[in-house]
């Protein structure tokens, strides 16, 4: 089939490469020229493994290519995906994108004599799909969603570091389909993608979205709230904590006398909040939902603001632990929102620089992946290296926000006493296997201040 999928972001790209890797002619638009000029190079514009090669595949075999010509991306296409951004604007979320792209393919239904299906991968509120986007589709084409075109909302749950493997393996997929022919056309897009397909209506599919990421951040933030209660019982460590009740066969199935690790575990183990361009967008953008339309969601708010309080009670302890932060070099290891991608988007990194330059402290970060741009709004106030021994030298306080694997395999018997002071804030929990030396203050997250202490 010939796909034409609109934005060539994370979820643009990744789906465009991976159609054209499962045999779709696709071409991936873009408003933005320099990301095109990127792609059409052979490179992307963001990091995530694998992405470069299944691109350059698809470019050397005639099967993607990558456009500013919303026009040319639609010559002869059968299926468009919107898979543009839909940020967060005022703590609620912000349609334009995806309605501006719906009024293009409004105007190229209107003249287009096949069945072209409009099918959604962004996230959209739940009724955004049969309400404001059929709107504005069948206002501008003259023609009935379902019956005269198809509509359809597959939502993306790929993970960012893992998004190739996500998208060609996936769990499952989800296809919202307005009526039945929809549901055709969306089956024959994924048919060579083997997992269990759920056929519903699209607001079913937004809403299967939302839950599945609120879901997860409500998880979060029940272990951060476990992690302060923990950080106030002597003895007591937060991760040891989680792990023993999440040794429940429920969470973690036995397997020949084993527990098997799934990864939830440590998916939804405590740390310093959730962060990202998907879950505190997406929590917004579902609580001001609820609220605009006067429904309570209690415990969704509640996960927002355990989210938001976590970052600043970090930095408050590490101030206490640190006998104070002013004029103070700290160290900050990792600004991406997770191992394995250069995304600082809302990552949990933000909020604690804030408040570290709030609390007068000097602030140096160090990040394997992101580039400058990510310290630019701090206005020369962050400074940025890529060597643990001049992110640590000098430091009265080191603050791990990122679990990047490097850090748990640095020479950390070498770099202490490279420090002012040898105070590690261990927000993620990958150094708890060091023996440290006699003089170094290790703190794990969810962990009081003495634990493991003689
Ligand atoms: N990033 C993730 O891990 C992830 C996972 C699942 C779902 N999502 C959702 O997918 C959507 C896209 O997220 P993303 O991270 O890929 O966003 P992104 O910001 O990385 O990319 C969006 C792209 O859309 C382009 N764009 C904007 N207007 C356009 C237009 N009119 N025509 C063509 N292109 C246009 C932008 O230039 C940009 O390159 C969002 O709704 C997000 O919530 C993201």
């Amino acid at each position: 089939m010939k796909v034409s999928v609109f934005g060539a972001g994370y979820v643009g790209l990744v789906t465009a490469a991976c159609l054209a890797e499962r045999g779709h002619k696709v071409v991936c638009v873009d408003v933005d020229p320099s990301k095109v000029e990127r792609i059409q190079a052979g490179e992307t514009p963001f990091f995530e493994p694998g992405l470069a090669d299944l691109v350059r595949k698809g470019q050397s075999q005639g099967r993607f290519e990558a456009t500013t010509s919303a026009g040319k991306a639609l010559e002869g296409s059968e299926v468009s995906v919107i898979a543009v951004g839909t940020p967060d604007r005022n703590g609620a979320i912000d349609l334009r994108y995806v309605l501006e792209v719906a009024r293009t393919l409004g105007d190229f239904l209107g003249e287009a004599a096949g069945f072209h299906t409009v099918i959604i991968s962004s996230t959209v509120i739940p009724g955004t799909t049969v309400g404001p986007v059929l709107d504005v589709l069948e206002g501008r084409s003259g023609k009935r969603g379902g019956e005269d075109f198809g509509l359809g909302t597959n939502p993306e749950f790929l993970r960012e570091g893992t998004a190739v493997q996500d998208f060609l393996v996936p769990d499952r997929m989800v296809l919202g389909a307005l009526g039945p022919r929809t549901a055709e056309v969306m089956q024959a897009v994924y048919h060579a993608f083997d997992c269990p397909k759920l056929v519903v209506h699209p607001t079913e599919a937004e809403c299967i979205k939302y839950t599945a990421n609120a879901l997860l951040s409500t998880l979060i933030s029940f272990s951060n709230e476990i992690f302060s209660l923990c950080e106030e019982l002597p003895g007591v460590s937060g991760r040891r904590v989680l792990e023993g009740a999440l040794a429940d066969r429920r969470w973690t199935p036995l397997v020949d006398g084993k527990l098997l690790q799934t990864g939830i575990q440590s998916y939804v183990m405590g740390g310093v909040g959730y962060g990202g361009s998907c879950f505190p967008k997406d929590m917004n953008a579902i609580t001001a939902m609820a609220h605009e339309r006067g429904w309570r969601v209690p415990l969704l708010d509640a996960v927002v603001a355990v989210n938001r309080a976590r970052p600043r009670a970090i930095i408050a302890r590490l101030k206490q632990e640190a006998g104070g932060l002013k004029d103070r070099k700290v160290a900050v290891l990792g600004l991406a929102f997770k191992p394995g991608t250069d995304d600082w988007r809302n990552s949990p990194s933000q909020p604690l620089v804030e408040a570290l330059l709030e609390e007068n402290a000097q602030v140096v970060a160090w990040d394997p992946l992101v580039g400058p741009e990510s310290v630019a709004e701090w206005r020369g106030l962050v400074g940025l290296v890529r060597s643990a021994g001049e992110v640590l030298d000098g430091a009265f306080a080191a603050l791990i926000a990122t679990a990047w694997p490097e850090i748990a395999e640095w020479p950390w018997k070498d770099l202490t006493p490279r420090m002012a002071q040898p105070l590690i804030y261990d927000g993620r929990n990958v150094l708890t296997e060091i023996s440290w030396a006699s003089n170094v203050r290790y703190i794990a997250a969810g962990a009081g201040s003495n634990y493991g202490a003689a």
